[in-house]
């Protein structure tokens, strides 16, 4: 049986989460420089939204690039930068052919016009689409979105909209960039660390945890696959006990 049949495709998780790792360590094995590795990553993406939306995955959010990584050299940055215009403006097409709906979650002001305009323009030709969400976190990171969730929060109790005593997770998810979008059942991170680095803290609370050694532009269907598959043997049980789980699954 190959690797794709053997997943169970009632049971696949709803919302995958990547991490992509390990473009600039790609590169430099090949004695290439690390911009080299992103443009590979970008074929990876490529392939990765292809699968996930063929097995029926509703939700894939790819972490593209961190607050933390506008620290990168600038050169580095602005490679990136490119490298999502070029993409968002060669894939536009396809993603609509597919039926695939972008949206973007990050500090979007800190984009340049240029980004933001070829952003605007997928955002607009995918917003009618109502196959697979594709979410991109672009100048992302959690703690700024959760900073920013309580300081909208704290507005609204100055204007009277809110009670305190009142806020719960509902509330709170619901000023966060995700509202309106699953939890992640699958977290994935490629590279091999063994780090969340400010990704999704809130949304991960109960995700199944997947690393691996591939690094990001070596990450093709199987490697999607053989995750997926992993997930599949897990018991998720969110804080009751096995036996629980079962009783209701019976
Ligand atoms: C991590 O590798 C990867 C990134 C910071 C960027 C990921 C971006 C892409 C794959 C391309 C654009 C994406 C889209 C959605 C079009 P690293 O540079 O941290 O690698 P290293 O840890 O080996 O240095």
């Amino acid at each position: 049986m190959s690797l794709k049949e053997s997943i169970n495709l009632k049971r696949l998780p709803k919302h995958v989460a990547i991490i992509m790792d390990g473009n600039g360590r790609w590169a430099m094995q090949r004695g290439k420089d690390r911009n080299y590795g992103h443009k590979k990553g970008v074929d990876a993406v490529r392939e990765i939204i292809e699968r996930a939306a063929e097995l029926g995955i509703r939700y894939l959010t790819l972490y593209a690039f961190s607050t933390e990584n506008w620290n990168r050299p600038w050169e580095e940055v602005e490679a990136l930068m490119e490298l999502m215009v070029n993409s968002l403006n060669n894939e536009t097409k396809k993603l609509v052919d597919n039926n695939i709906i972008l949206k973007v979650i990050g500090d979007i002001d800190r984009l340049s016009a240029e980004v933001r305009e070829s952003l605007d323009y997928t955002l607009e030709r995918t917003s009618k689409c109502s196959g697979m969400t594709l979410i991109v976190a672009l100048s992302y990171s959690s703690r700024w979105e959760m900073v920013k969730a309580v300081r909208d929060i704290s507005y609204k109790i100055k204007e009277g909209k809110i009670d305190p005593g009142n806020i719960d997770d509902k509330i709170f998810e619901n000023y966060l960039t995700t509202r309106d979008i699953p939890d992640p059942e699958l977290l994935i991170r490629t590279s091999g660390e063994l780090r969340i680095s400010n990704f999704l803290l809130w949304q991960i609370a109960y995700s199944e945890l997947y690393f691996t050694e591939t690094l990001w532009p070596d990450f093709g269907k199987e490697e999607l696959y053989k995750a997926l598959i992993e997930y599949q043997k897990r018991e998720r049980r969110f804080g009751k006990t096995s036996e629980q789980v079962h009783e209701k699954e019976n």
